[in-house]
C-alpha cells in the first residue's frame, strides 16, 4: 500500500479533512519547526508564537539543554513501564514535593488524567468516612479536562451536555462567591476543586478571601481541597504554583499539574498530603506509560531551568501587561487585562475569533478562550522585544476591528 507524504498546506489539510474525527476546529496553519518563542509554517513563514501549545512549550521551541537530554535518554531508554524503578521518577517526586509543599507524587500522562487521578483520591476519601461523602463542590467556568470524571466537574454546559448523564455528586457555585460556597459545602462534600486562576473559563482569578474560605470549609467539613494548577502553575504565575502568590499561603491537600511539565512529552501529576494519598492503596490506581524516564528526565531538566526563569516570568509578564493596559486606554473595546506571570487575558466586547485570524495573517499566535478573552501562555523565555513586536501587531489589528454595532 502506498502511504501519502504531505507537505504542501492543501494536502495535509484534506488529509485531514478526510480521515480524522472531525472534532477540532483548526486554524488554516500547517507548522513544521520552531526555535525559541518562533515557529514556523511550511512554506518558511515565521509567527511569534504565544500561545506555546496552549501553555505546553514553557521554554520555546528546540532547547539547547532540552534537546541534549532527549538525545541522550533516547540513546538509553524511552519507556519502562510502572513495574520496575528507573532512575529519574524518584528524583522528580522529591523535587516536585520540595516545590508543592506537598508529601506524595503519582505521575500519568495529561491534564484530564490527573484530574481522575485527584477524584479518585477524593471519593477514596470520602468512603472512609460515610457512603454519602461523595460530592465534589467545582466552580461555573471551570474547565478539568475531557474524561468523565473530570468532565463532570467542568462546569462549563458546552462541553459536557451531549454526554450526560455525568457523574453523580458535583456541585458547581459561582467563583467568588463565599455565601454560595458555604451554602453547598456539607458534610456529604468529600472534595473542593478549584483553578486559583480559570484558564479556558477566561483567565478568571479567584480573591484571595474566597480560596482562604474553600480551605476553612474543607477543613471544617473534612473534605479534601484541590487546585488544579494544570494550566495557571508551574512556574506560569512567576511561582511554581499559583497558591504561592498568597501572602500567607493557602495549602491544598492535592494539587494537580501537567501542561508544561516536560515541555511537550505527554506529562502530568498529583501531588498530594500524606493523609490524601493514604487514601489510595496498591493496585488501586495506575498507568502504562506514566512517569516514563524520558518523560521524568525532561523534567528534572525543566525545574533547574525554570529556577532561574521565575524572575523573568514575574518581569517580562508584567511588562506585557502594561503594555496592554496602554492599549486598553486606546481602544474602548477592551473590557479587561487580566492574569499573573505569563498567563494573560484580555477580555474585549465581542468574540475575538476574527483578531486571532488576523494577528495570525500578520505573524502572531494568540487564541481566544471563553468567546471573547484574547489569551496569551508564551514561553517563559519571552524576552521584552517580543512582547514589544506582538503590542505592535496587535495595535494593527486592533485599529482594523470592527466591534458589532
Ligand atoms: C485547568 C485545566 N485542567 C485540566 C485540563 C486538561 O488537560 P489536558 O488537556 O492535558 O487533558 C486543562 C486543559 O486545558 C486545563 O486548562
Amino acid at each position: 500500500m502506498e502511504i501519502a507524504v504531505a507537505t504542501p498546506a492543501a494536502s495535509v489539510m484534506d488529509l485531514e479533512k478526510r480521515y480524522l474525527f472531525q472534532n477540532y476546529a483548526r486554524y488554516p496553519l500547517v507548522l513544521q519547526r520552531g526555535k525559541g518563542c518562533y515557529v514556523y509554517d511550511t512554506s518558511g513563514k515565521r509567527y511569534l508564537d504565544l500561545i506555546a501549545g496552549i501553555g505546553v512549550n514553557a521554554l520555546g521551541h528546540a532547547h539547547p539543554r532540552l534537546m541534549k537530554v532527549i538525545r541522550e535518554q533516547a540513546g538509553r531508554m524511552l519507556h519502562s513501564s510502572n513495574l520496575y524503578y528507573h532512575e529519574y521518577q524518584g528524583p522528580l517526586a522529591e523535587r516536585i514535593a520540595k516545590a508543592t509543599g506537598l508529601d506524595r507524587v503519582f505521575f500519568c500522562n495529561s491534564g484530564t488524567e490527573a484530574m481522575e487521578g485527584a477524584l479518585k483520591i477524593i471519593r477514596a476519601h470520602g468512603r472512609k468516612i460515610s457512603p454519602q461523602k461523595y460530592e465534589t463542590v467545582a466552580l461555573v467556568d471551570s474547565f478539568h479536562g475531557r474524561t468523565f470524571g473530570a468532565l463532570s466537574i467542568t462546569g462549563q454546559e458546552k462541553y459536557r451536555s451531549d454526554f450526560e448523564p455525568m457523574l453523580p455528586g458535583a456541585r458547581f457555585v459561582q467563583r467568588n462567591d463565599i455565601g454560595a460556597l458555604e451554602q453547598v459545602v456539607t458534610d456529604n462534600t468529600a472534595g473542593i476543586v478549584l483553578e486559583i486562576v480559570q484558564g479556558e473559563g477566561g483567565i478568571n482569578p479567584l480573591t484571595d478571601e474566597y480560596i482562604r474560605a474553600a480551605r476553612d470549609l474543607a477543613d471544617r467539613h473534612n473534605a479534601l481541597l484541590v487546585f488544579d494548577e494544570i494550566q495557571c502553575g508551574v512556574g506560569r504565575p512567576g511561582a511554581y504554583f499559583s497558591y504561592q502568590l498568597l501572602d500567607p499561603v493557602v495549602m491544598p491537600d492535592i494539587t494537580t499539574a501537567a501542561k508544561p511539565l516536560a515541555c511537550g512529552i505527554p506529562l502530568g501529576f498529583v501531588a498530594a498530603t500524606e493523609r490524601a494519598a493514604g487514601a489510595i492503596g496498591k493496585g488501586q490506581h495506575g498507568t502504562t506509560f506514566g512517569g516514563g524516564p524520558l518523560a521524568c528526565r525532561i523534567a528534572l531538566e525543566f525545574f533547574d531551568i525554570l529556577d532561574e526563569l521565575l524572575p523573568n516570568i514575574i518581569h517580562v509578564g508584567g511588562y506585557f501587561r502594561m503594555q496592554l493596559m496602554e492599549l486598553a486606554k486606546k481602544f474602548s473595546f477592551i473590557r479587561e487585562v487580566r492574569g499573573y506571570g505569563l498567563m494573560i487575558g484580555v477580555e474585549i466586547d465581542f468574540p475575538g475569533k476574527q483578531i486571532v485570524l488576523d494577528a495570525m495573517e500578520q505573524g502572531l499566535l494568540i487564541n481566544c478562550t471563553h468567546e471573547n478573552v484574547l489569551r496569551a501562555l508564551p514561553p517563559y523565555i519571552l524576552g521584552e522585544q517580543d512582547v514589544d513586536r506582538a503590542v505592535t501587531v496587535l495595535k494593527r489589528v486592533f485599529k482594523k476591528a470592527k466591534p458589532p454595532e
